[in-house]
């Protein structure tokens, strides 16, 4: 599972980092970041959670099949 953060849909909420802290950091723009594009299996709820906290649905999952799994 690979998550990505669209920067353009980002508005620097925060509450990716709060979650799952290993795989999401803001940066000095105020945008979240991916600092971990290989998470282990471990925090992937973690990134599922942020994914469905996320107010403005910025983060993406993609499959390592390179589907996009979960937009939402
Ligand atoms: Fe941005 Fe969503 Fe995280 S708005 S800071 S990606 S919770």
């Amino acid at each position: 599972m690979k998550p990505t953060v669209d920067q353009e849909l980002c508005i620097g909420d925060g509450i990716c980092e709060d979650l799952s802290p290993e795989v999401f950091e803001l940066r000095d723009d105020g945008l979240a970041y991916v600092i971990d594009k290989d998470p282990d299996e471990s925090v992937w709820p973690t990134i599922k959670e942020a994914v469905d906290e996320c107010p403005t649905d910025a983060i993406i999952l993609e499959s390592y099949g390179g589907d996009e799994e979960v937009a939402a």
